[in-house]
């Protein structure tokens, strides 16, 4: 596996690498990420082949100022084994001040779905993830980029502005990888205490629940009051947001007649977990 520590290694390595899917990450990386790689293998190999290029990059420009950017997990040697493993080709592993160079006025916003749901709890967020998920599609120039749905609304504003801008790489999605409890990888969990790492698979067993309620004709009140009352009933699991959206737009919805979304964000401790479930109507 070749690795790129800047931008100008990055771009030597891809002029002769043919087609390439890119899977961005943050490191600290675990198997929902590796599922990514292997989706973006899949993805080449019904192409013809290819080459698969993941990045790891602590994106400083998605965090708010209170958000857990220094305590962020760091784990260089093990991502790259894990890489090594999984099969994939090169790793991008650039420095912040090769991403962000000095001078910088441009940014990339997805006005309408950046500022819903996660973006209100987390303003600034979703620009950061597009305008650093841009200049990663242009300096690695991939033909297709996995992103995993259990960050629903960033799968959402990724596909929104590669649409608007016209930008010629196929968005791969990839479904959510559990631990076997049901808890939603993610390298957020390893900041979890035993206890709190205990509680967290509250969330999946509500929305086990909610998708069930769904699936049986209850209406949007009646599923928002077992979602509370099943995570309320936990008292390490503090509620940050609780959201019903249409699956196809994020938009809001006043009766359940198509694909919803069901959105979680709950706090254990210091750490903020996410976790979604797209719930079919009978
Ligand atoms: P990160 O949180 O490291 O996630 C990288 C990718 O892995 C994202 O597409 C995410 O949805 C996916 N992923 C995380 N946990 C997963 C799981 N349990 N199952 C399947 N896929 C999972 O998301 C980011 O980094 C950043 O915002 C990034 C897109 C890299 C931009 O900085």
């Amino acid at each position: 596996m070749q690795i790129c520590r800047d931008r100008q290694a990055m771009r030597a390595w891809r002029q002769g690498a043919g087609r390439v899917a890119l899977v961005p990450t943050m490191g600290a990386l675990h198997d929902g990420h590796l599922s990514l790689v292997a989706r973006a293998r899949d993805w080449l190999d019904a192409q013809g082949g290819g080459r698969v290029v993941t990045s790891i990059f602590v994106n400083p420009t998605q965090f708010g100022p209170n958000e857990d950017l220094a305590t962020y997990p760091r784990d260089e040697e093990n991502d790259i084994a894990l890489l090594r493993n999984a099969g994939c080709d090169a790793l991008f592993l650039p420095t912040v001040a090769d991403i962000y160079r000095p001078g910088a006025q441009t940014v990339v916003e997805v006005a309408g779905l950046s500022r819903m749901l996660m973006g209100r709890l987390r303003p600034g967020h979703f620009r950061g993830v597009a305008t650093v998920v841009t200049k990663l599609f242009n300096i690695v120039q991939p033909d297709a980029a996995a992103f995993g749905e259990k960050d629903f609304q960033q799968l959402a504003v990724i596909r929104q502005m590669v649409r608007d801008l016209d930008i010629p790489v196929e968005i791969l999605p990839v479904p959510t990888m559990r631990e076997a409890d049901g808890l939603a990888m993610s390298s957020r969990n390893r900041r979890l205490s035993p206890a709190e790492r205990a509680a967290a698979p509250v969330l999946s067993r509500a929305l086990d629940r909610a998708e069930g309620m769904v699936g049986q004709g209850a209406g949007l009140s009646a599923v928002r009051a077992e979602l509370r009352r099943i995570i309320g009933a936990e008292p390490l699991a503090h509620i940050r947001s609780i959201d019903i959206r249409d699956a196809a737009d994020l938009s809001r919805i006043a009766l359940i007649q198509r694909p919803v979304v069901i959105l979680l964000a709950v706090r254990f401790g210091e750490v903020l977990l996410i976790d979604q479930r797209v719930a079919h109507p009978k």
